[in-house]
């Protein structure tokens, strides 16, 4: 089917799991263990209701917010969240979602271990556009040391995000099992840039000519990383051994960007990256789409646990979360809840898979459009006027 025939986010997933090829949507689909945190973040959405006030004039109505204390306007209260191996769906990769965020004033973090370089991806960036890059500091700090070095350089990366949530990959299953069909012996950990090896030096990782249609798995023989898991694979030489002080310092000694800090699960953390504000500018509460603990829990339980024990969190950094959001109900839901941005993980790809560049257009345009209608439906014409009167989130807080 044609994207543009495509109505909601989870047809949009059904058309990429037919197109892309059965390794990258083993990826792409795979969490830890049982997927309980994933299907988690999920359902917890449709556990919060909605408050519509009528009577009220809904004909205007504007998504556009501001990022990092108001520095960088965004179209849409929504971001891409950094995903590994966009070319793994389809050959337009990260450079394409970057055309489509360009269109709707999207912010794209981009994934560390990308299958473009940071240069290319933002090589066809429009005034304005917003860009974070995602660290996952290696063993070797030399390397990560490098490719600051490197988004330092780039106008549109406006910050950096520090994944904190997955020292070690979670068990995912899926993602195991595809790799023990294809059976082949491991790729040297360079052939990929999460590696890190070559991250510095080469544009186009080995893995990155993934055709998109369903019959190409033997063709992708050649160039995906076989007989390992893909999620493994891309871990190899990221330290575990990482703390807040030193790794903070380091990072200041390396970039004088902004810092977010992706992956945080309870309150008592969220507040240590309150302590760390004005250098962490925003922290992202995740649970890595449910790819790394099973059974943490979602953002939005992390935020209600933050509004109780700690509000003055939501004060000191912006909070901004991911996991689970497929309507425009779960974008407006975040927001009065209190985050400033909704991140989107496996959705993007989801649209590249589908269609390249106009499939992640087109999911932008059907959450774009979801998130207006929730609001004209709401009464409310600003993201900014979104507020705990707008839910019931009872439910939720019960557990
Ligand atoms: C991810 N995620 C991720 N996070 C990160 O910080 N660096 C990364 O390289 C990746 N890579 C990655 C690959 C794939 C295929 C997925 C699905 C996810 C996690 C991502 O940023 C985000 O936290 C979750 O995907 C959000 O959940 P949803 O939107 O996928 O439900």
């Amino acid at each position: 089917p044609d994207v543009e025939d495509v109505l909601n986010l989870d047809e949009m997933e059904e058309v990429a799991s037919k197109k892309v090829s059965r390794k990258a949507w083993a990826y792409y689909f795979s969490a830890s263990d049982d997927l309980a945190s994933k299907t988690f973040n999920n359902t917890v959405y449709r556990q919060i209701l909605l408050r519509p006030r009528v009577f009220v004039d809904c004909t205007r109505c504007n998504t556009a917010t501001a990022l990092l204390q108001g520095r960088h306007r965004v179209g849409v209260p929504f971001f891409v969240a950094p995903a590994a191996m966009a070319r793994l769906a389809h050959p337009d990769g990260e450079a394409g979602i970057a055309r489509a965020c360009a269109r709707f004033g999207a912010a794209q973090l981009i994934s560390n271990n990308a299958s473009q370089t940071p240069e290319q991806i933002v090589a066809g960036a429009v005034p304005g556009q917003v860009f974070g890059w995602q660290l996952y500091v290696q063993n070797d700090r030399r390397k990560s040391e490098a490719m600051l070095a490197r988004v330092n350089a780039l106008d549109a990366v406006k910050f950096v995000v520090l994944t904190l949530d997955a020292p070690v990959p979670g068990k995912r299953e899926h993602d195991e099992r595809e790799a023990r069909k294809v059976g082949a012996k491991p790729p040297a950990p360079s052939s990929v840039q999460g590696g890190g090896s070559t991250s510095t030096t080469t544009p186009e990782p080995a893995t990155a000519a993934a055709p998109s249609n369903p019959d190409a798995d033997a063709q992708q023989g050649r160039a995906e990383p076989q007989g390992a898991a893909v999620g493994k694979t891309l871990f190899a030489g990221t330290a575990a051994d990482l703390t807040w002080e030193p790794t903070l310092a380091w990072l200041a000694e390396h970039t004088s960007l902004p810092i977010v800090l992706k992956g945080v699960q309870t309150h008592e953390d969220a507040y240590l990256v309150a302590c760390h504000a004005p250098q962490v500018a925003a922290v992202v509460l995740s649970n890595h789409g449910g790819r790394a603990l099973d059974t943490a829990p979602p953002a939005l339980h992390t935020l209600l646990e933050i509004r109780k024990f700690c509000p003055e969190v939501l004060e000191r950094v912006e909070v901004w979360v991911d996991g689970g959001v497929r309507r425009g109900t779960d974008v407006v839901k975040a927001l009065a809840l209190g985050a400033k941005a909704v991140g989107l993980g496996r959705a993007p790809l989801w649209g590249l898979g589908a269609g390249g560049t106009k499939g992640v257009e087109r999911l932008f345009e059907i959450l774009k459009a979801e998130t207006e209608t929730c609001m004209r439906l709401l009464g409310v014409e600003r993201v900014d006027q979104l507020g705990l009167k707008h839910i019931n989130a009872r439910a939720v807080e019960r557990d």
